[in-house]
């Protein structure tokens, strides 16, 4: 049977349908290019903005005739109506049971405990709980082994990490202490548990890539406590000024909710102030979408769709402007590249920028680091000449 995976949501959904595809090759399943050329698809959903659960329900008519299995974040409410476009329904604890994966994301934990007003993730994922950190550093040994270069460690809040006397400074300096040349990068991190601990990791461990995504959400205090983020504004300055104290080249980006409920354009205003003064590298800026079950739902969603797509590209506008700053100061430099995928002129740098390459020629280069000059800087990447070595 020729299987396909259709994946939505996060890098933890990401790193979960890789374990699902290798379960299925174990079954001696063979891939599909496409959902036309398979017999079995595996969606793998997100709940987190009812867009994304509009997707699944618009896949209907694709996956008709078809063995259908859905699994991944599920909301109770949306349940009945996907059983009549399903097969099955799986839990994903039971689909990766036993699979480990030799993917480049390793989740160190799942599920959350903060329970930020808008987000279905709590609901969808359950409470917060660590993997063992022996467990994480045996299969980061094994994936590196395998020839993997980057690391993500994942979790929802990956600063809140704890397993018996190891937290996530810790952890960092345990994958770290690993031989081999490879890059660790992270992510969620939640303001409200980044600590100088952390900051002293990041900057003494030399496989941690210089590249932190730290969601603010808003720009605005009251907004934040609407939102249940428990820090201000002034902490979160507070934060990224001793990160790029300690790591003056780190490359910082952010998550945002436009058009939350009750968002006046004087509060919108504090969060475009913040991306001007913070010269963020990128920012996933989400418009809100009313969550059922959550405690936001029972906020009027008051900000028009017009004006939340306005306020996006308000947002967008200031971010590709500070992104294009700071990819102009790599011009010129000398920086290590990873390969994407063999023999593709495409790559990432330590500061998870994009670099397209010109002069990759030989098989020597395929998946690997290669030395490149930036030559060339956009707001969504950079361009590069490779170098010999
Ligand atoms: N754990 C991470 C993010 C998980 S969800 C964190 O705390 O930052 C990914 C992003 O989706 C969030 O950062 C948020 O910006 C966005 N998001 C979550 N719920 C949303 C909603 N109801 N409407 C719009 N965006 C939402
Ligand atoms: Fe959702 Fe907040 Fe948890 Fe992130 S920290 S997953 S936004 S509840
Ligand atoms: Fe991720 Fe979406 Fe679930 S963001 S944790 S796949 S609801």
């Amino acid at each position: 049977m020729k299987y396909f995976v259709f994946t939505f949501g996060c890098q933890m959904n990401k790193a979960d349908s890789e374990r699902i595809a290798q379960g299925l090759e174990r079954k001696k399943h063979k891939p599909a290019l496409s959902i036309k050329e398979a017999d079995l698809v595996v969606v793998n959903m997100c709940s987190v903005r009812q867009s994304a659960v509009n997707r699944v329900f618009g896949l209907k008519e694709k996956l008709k005739g078809k063995k259908t299995i859905l699994t991944g974040c599920i909301l109770k409410k949306d349940r009945k109506k996907l059983e009549k476009i399903f097969d099955k329904i799986i839990e994903i604890e039971n689909l990766t049971k036993g699979l480990l994966g030799n993917s480049s994301l390793l989740p160190i934990m799942k599920g959350c405990n903060n329970f930020c007003s808008y987000c279905v993730v709590p609901y969808t994922r359950g409470r917060e709980t660590s993997r063992p950190a022996e467990e994480i550093i045996c299969q980061a040994k094994k994936i590196i082994k395998k020839g993997v270069k980057e690391i993500w460690l994942l979790g929802q809040n990956v600063n809140s990490y704890k397993s018996k006397s190891v937290n996530f400074p810790k952890l960092l300096r345990m994958v770290n202490k690993i031989p081999g040349e490879f890059w660790i990068k992270f992510t969620s991190s939640h303001p409200k548990d980044f600590s100088n601990e952390l900051i002293k990791a990041m900057k003494e461990c030399k496989k941690v890539c210089p590249y932190l995504n730290l969601p603010v959400q808003s720009g605005d205090n009251k907004i934040l406590k609407k939102m249940n983020r428990p820090y201000t504004i002034k902490d979160y300055k507070g934060i990224i000024k001793k990160v790029r104290k300690a790591i003056p080249d780190i490359a910082i980006s952010t998550d945002i909710i436009v058009g939350f409920p009750g968002e006046t354009r004087k509060q919108f205003e504090n969060t475009k102030k913040l991306f001007k003064e913070i010269k963020y590298d990128m920012a996933y800026i989400n418009k809100y979408s009313p969550r059922p079950g959550t405690a936001a739902e029972k906020l009027k969603d008051n900000v028009s769709p017009k004006e939340k797509i306005k306020r996006e590209k308000e947002l967008t506008e200031i971010l590709k402007k500070t992104a294009m700053e700071n990819n102009k100061k790599l011009i010129g430099k000398t920086i290590k590249v990873l390969i994407a995928k063999p023999k593709m002129p495409v790559g990432k740098t330590k500061y998870n920028k994009r670099v397209k390459i010109t002069g990759l020629s030989s098989a020597l280069d395929s998946n690997g680091f290669v030395k490149a000059k930036i030559t060339k800087a956009l707001s969504w990447g950079l361009k590069g000449e490779k170098l010999e070595k």
